[in-house]
């Protein structure tokens, strides 16, 4: 393989795994735009609006793309089409970077 080759295949592998990593600053500072108004304050959920913080990366990120695709597997899952519509694949990880950090008492 050329070194140019090589060169381009590192270049790709850290993207990816900066992308699956998710980078939880980044995260939190989308979380706070609006997904805190029902999950609440680091994700402690709230009333019907279920808890997030401390759940699995893959299973966030795997919720969230689901909504994202508009599949309804819950009773309200209309409110959350609505809120994974715009989410980038990035902003999805990163989200879920955050709130497996999130520590809630
Ligand atoms: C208008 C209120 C509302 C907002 C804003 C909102 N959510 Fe939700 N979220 C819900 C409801 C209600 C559910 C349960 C939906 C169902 O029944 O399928 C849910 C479910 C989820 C789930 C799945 C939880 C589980 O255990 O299955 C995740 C993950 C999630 N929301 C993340 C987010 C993120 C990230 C944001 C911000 C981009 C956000 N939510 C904004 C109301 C909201």
């Amino acid at each position: 393989m050329s070194r140019f080759a090589l060169c381009i295949l590192a270049f790709f592998s850290v993207n990816v795994s900066l992308a699956v990593a998710g980078d939880v600053e980044a995260g939190k500072a989308r979380y706070a735009q609006n997904c805190y108004i029902c999950h609440g304050p680091s994700g402690k959920g709230m009333a019907s609006y279920p808890k997030l913080a401390g759940k699995e990366i893959s299973y966030l990120v795997d919720r969230l793309e689901r909504y994202r695709a508009e599949e309804r597997f819950g009773p309200n899952s209309d409110l959350m089409i609505m809120n994974a519509m715009p989410l980038s694949d990035e902003e999805i990880a990163n989200l879920a970077a955050y709130l497996n950090s999130a520590k809630v008492k």
